[in-house]
């Protein structure tokens, strides 16, 4: 048995640092790499990736799957929660709750742009506190940044000044970090968005779900270790991951099948 997480690449790897100290069975992630970047793909196109991916799962043993991604838990889930034949948690409603907690009245939403333009996160929070504000913006070239673990440096620097600038701008409270790529950029956004701006990582609140949705994991038992998995790319993967967790990642699977037209 063991429990699948998914995202088009490493963002992921930020949800699944929480959930591997949390769930005490295996993991296996998978980085859709040949996919990679979602932020800018439609419902339709990730809706295929996420069933491909949900066989990849079902043929590892995994009763359960994480999808550690906010576009693809935007655009898809809605559509197929129910077709799933086990449960599948998204990003959205932790990262809500998360937001609500830290909120002080202004919140901004860092997020791709299909996220973005779903609405979903300024509609959420707005329901919840119509006396808030809350503004978005898209931040399309950090989720390349990350992928190439060029987290550090002038090119991460410019850009998350840039798409910060805005909604600092506005006079935000608080941050939300509505793609799972961005907490790995934290450091620059810390410093970029100074000390009256919290930063909220929606990955505890996530894990907290998980928690709940997978008792027989979080109670007893014990963390059996995660394997690694990609449609593209493994070395790659490999040597980023381990640049961004900090941690040794001793082998990074090829699995073809989840490549286009197959
Ligand atoms: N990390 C994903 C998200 O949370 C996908 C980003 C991308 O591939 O554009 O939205």
């Amino acid at each position: 048995m063991a429990i699948g997480i998914y995202d088009s690449g490493v963002g992921g790897l930020s949800i699944w640092r929480e959930l591997q100290v949390r769930l005490k069975t295996r993991l296996i992630y998978f980085g859709d790499t040949a996919h990679v970047p979602y932020g800018e793909k439609g419902a339709d196109e990730l809706e295929g990736y996420f069933w491909n991916i949900m066989n990849f799962f079902r043929s590892r043993g995994c009763v359960g799957a994480v999808v550690a991604c906010n576009t693809t838990s935007t655009l898809v889930l809605p559509r197929v929660k129910d077709k799933v034949e086990y449960p599948v948690l998204g990003i959205v409603e932790g990262a809500v709750e998360a937001t609500l907690a830290a909120g002080n009245g202004s919140v901004g939403i860092l997020a791709t742009k299909a996220t973005v333009e779903s609405g979903v996160y300024q509609r959420a929070l707005s329901e919840a506190r119509p006396d808030w504000q809350v503004y978005a913006q898209s931040a399309p070239r950090l989720v390349p940044l990350v992928e190439g673990g060029q987290v550090e440096g002038k090119k991460a620097e410019e850009a998350v000044r840039e798409y910060l600038e805005p909604l600092l701008a506005k006079g935000i409270d608080t941050l939300l970090l509505g793609c799972t790529h961005y907490p790995f950029l934290r450091e620059q956004l810390e410093r970029a968005a100074g000390s009256g701006v919290r930063i909220v990582d929606p990955a505890p609140y996530i894990a907290q779900r998980a928690e709940a949705i997978w008792p027989q994991f979080s109670q007893g038992g014990e963390y059996l270790g995660s394997e690694f998995w990609v449609s593209a790319k493994p070395e790659a993967f490999r040597q980023t991951a381990q640049k961004l967790l900090g941690t040794e990642i001793k082998h990074v699977h090829f699995h073809e099948d989840v490549e286009e037209g197959k």
